[in-house]
């Protein structure tokens, strides 16, 4: 039995047996230059849980790890909490290769990983509030639907005070240190904000009702567990503090200033609409989209108070990395924003109306007509900008 990859003991009871893909630059359309791991853990009790798997291709890093410990044969029960692919994909090869007693899903995580994957073996079903034996050792469930998928689940681990929280909580970090604490807090706050930005900002309401939720239960956390990055051990507070912040979304001074440009004239505009914000102690952040990808921007947007767009027409339309970008934005629903269009032209000048009509359906609070420059913007015109950035800077002050 290979053995060369090795678990991490995370508590008396439970280790962690996942895999990490320090290769992966693109998760469906997120941008993960730090990588990611699938974590997947052990319980060990006079039954044996294994709670998720790995994606499909990690499926003997997975196996070696589980071996350091223990047969992999003398797996009981295999807990999904999570159906998407990244925990599923390598659930067959699993089954066929330790052959469990039983496995456990939420309704919808049955329904899912039996229409995503050829699995031929009774998955039954667990509610919010079951309890499953491990002998001498407990687990209980419970439902979390819509974070961020329909069967979504965390199991709670009493006896050591270990919550696996699937996703949530979790970030897209390669990293050989499996703990919180070993990985500097500008790192954590930057990847978390960018993997709830990016995963969990739509359901922003549902995650103000479970961490109140959570908070009536009064477990007794020791570690949050989640399916990608560091183990929570040190920093639970912390986390939960900035998710309730995340759900929140308050308004805050930033400014995300998103634009690209064609010869230099939209990018004119953006740098004078920035500078109006800082001169009135905003926290302009210029995004140029030919050097920045959606999910940089969903993680700048997620913190931020305002939001102004730029883009250049070209063919009576917005400059295509803007459409892409606002598309994303859309279906992220970000709140709380305001905002406001701008633009240069050379004959029709359609592109800044149509991301103010953009801005409008995503429910962003238009506060400027939009700014339109024909060919290169004139003094007047970039002194027009700046006034943008002073006022928008000087709204967002007063709603503080
Ligand atoms: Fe990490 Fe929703 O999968």
């Amino acid at each position: 039995m290979n053995k060369s990859f090795q678990p991490t003991k995370i508590s008396d009871s439970v280790w962690w047996v996942g895999a990490i893909d320090r290769l992966i630059a693109d998760f469906h359309g997120y941008g993960t230059p730090s990588g990611t791991t699938y974590n997947a853990y052990l319980v060990m009790g006079e039954k044996v849980a294994l709670i998720d798997t790995v994606k499909k291709g990690f499926e003997d890093e997975l196996i070696s790890r589980i071996s350091s410990v223990i047969d992999p044969s003398r797996i009981d029960y295999i807990i999904s909490n999570h159906a998407e692919m990244d925990h599923s994909g390598s659930l067959p090869y699993v089954i066929d290769q330790i052959h469990p007693e039983k496995i456990f899903a939420s309704a919808k995580g049955v329904e899912t990983l039996k229409a995503q994957l050829p699995i031929e073996h009774d998955i039954e079903i667990l509610k919010t509030g079951d309890s499953l034996s491990l002998g001498n050792k407990e687990l209980s469930f419970i439902e979390t639907r819509m974070l961020h998928w329909p069967d979504s689940m965390f199991t709670y681990f009493a006896d050591e005070g270990v919550l696996f929280s699937q996703d949530a909580f979790g970030m897209h970090l390669a990293s050989y240190e499996r703990f919180d604490d070993q990985i500097p807090e500008s790192v954590l706050e930057w990847e978390a904000t960018k993997y709830y930005g990016n995963i969990l900002m739509p359901f922003s309401p549902l995650v103000i009702n479970l961490l109140k939720k959570v908070g009536e239960m009064d477990l007794n956390l020791k570690l949050i567990a989640p399916d990608h990055g560091p183990i929570w051990r040190n920093k639970i507070g912390w986390i939960l503090d900035l998710y309730r912040d995340f759900a929140l979304q308050k308004p805050t001074n930033r400014v995300v200033i998103l634009f690209d440009t064609m010869w230099g004239s939209t990018t004119k505009m953006a740098k004078a609409i920035a500078e109006g914000v800082e001169s009135e102690g905003g926290d302009p952040r210029l995004i140029p989209l030919s050097v920045s990808d959606r999910s940089v921007v969903a993680t700048e947007v997620l913190k931020a108070g305002a939001l102004i767009v730029g883009s250049p027409t070209m063919n009576r339309e917005i400059f295509p990395s803007l459409a892409d970008v606002m598309i994303y934005l859309k279906g992220l629903k970000p709140k709380n924003l305001i905002g406001a269009s701008f633009g240069s032209y050379g004959w029709s000048g359609e592109a800044h109306k149509n991301l103010d009509q953009m801005l409008k359906e995503m429910n962003v609070d238009i506060v400027h007509d939009p700014i339109s420059a024909k060919w290169v913007p004139t003094d007047e015109k970039l002194m027009e900008c700046f006034e943008l950035g002073v006022s928008i800077a000087n709204r967002l002050s007063e709603e503080q």
